[in-house]
């Protein structure tokens, strides 16, 4: 399936973080395959590198390295049709093990860098009435025990989605949070030997709701797409803790 052109005939944009692994990787090759430019943000884009993407080596928690990247994006395809935040980061645990230091650090990724993109994002997407996608998770849906830290990151991307898509909506701009619960990537690898990662949710899911929200009139605003999957073990017991 290839998407029709944007209205000026010109080839539609995309920056996806996290672009490197996973969910973000899946999605930005996807866009690549159906003619998308694609800016393909991560510290090391290389690790996963995508023919025809834009690599913009960035670290989303420095705030001048996120500004950059919007910049690099805007620099090289003039437009921002589809802004996807996938970056991020989880561990599991007990709360009280919780080290301050993972707090931050998931704070910093799943929260702050979103925040950052999206805040440089807005103004290209006012002037394409763009499409925002930011992934959260299932645990910022529904709070899962071992999870605390990376289920209030979830939280907040939600929360923080919700009000960008309230004060944007006049403008155009349709933002939509993707909520999965485990999806068979390399974040999940630490609990593969409670949950089998073919028994998982798969970044083809996630693509195939990129796909979706595309797919739809600019009327439609889907404000959450949670996909339910297997049932996640209690992380505070569990020896899997990643
Ligand atoms: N897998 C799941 O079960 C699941 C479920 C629900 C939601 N999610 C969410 O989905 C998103 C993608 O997760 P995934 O499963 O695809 O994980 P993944 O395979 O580990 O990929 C994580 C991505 O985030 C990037 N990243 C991490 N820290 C970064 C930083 N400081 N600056 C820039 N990029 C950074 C990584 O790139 P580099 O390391 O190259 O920088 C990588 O591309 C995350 O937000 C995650 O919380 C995952």
């Amino acid at each position: 399936m290839t998407d029709p052109p944007a209205p000026s005939g010109e080839r539609r944009a995309a920056l996806v973080t996290g672009a490197s692994s996973g969910i973000g990787r899946a999605i930005a090759a996807d866009l690549l395959a159906t003619g998308w430019g694609v800016t393909a943000v991560a510290r090391d884009p290389e690790r996963g590198a995508l023919s025809g993407a834009h690599q913009v080596p960035t670290n989303v928690v420095d705030e001048g390295s996120c500004i950059a990247a919007v910049a690099s994006h805007v620099a090289r395809f003039d437009r921002l049709d589809l802004l996807v935040n996938a970056a991020g980061v989880g561990f599991g645990g007990p709360f009280e093990q919780a080290s301050t230091r993972s707090f931050d650090l998931q704070f910093a990724v799943n929260v702050r860098g979103l925040f950052l993109v999206c805040r440089s994002a807005i103004p290209h997407l006012r002037a394409s009435r763009g499409l925002v996608v930011n992934v959260a998770s299932i645990t910022g849906v529904a709070p899962q025990p071992g999870l605390a830290v990376y289920g209030a990151t979830k939280h907040a991307v939600r929360g923080l989605s919700g009000a960008m898509q309230a004060e944007l909506r006049d403008a155009g701009v349709r933002v939509t949070t993707l909520c999965p619960g485990f999806v068979d990537t390399p974040m999940t690898d630490f609990v593969k030997g409670e949950v089998p990662g073919d028994e998982m949710i798969r970044p083809a899911d996630c693509v195939a709701a990129v796909r979706f929200l595309l797919a739809l009139s600019p009327a439609c605003r889907i404000p959450e797409i949670v996909i339910d999957g297997p049932t996640i073990p209690d992380l505070a017991r569990s020896s899997a803790v990643g």
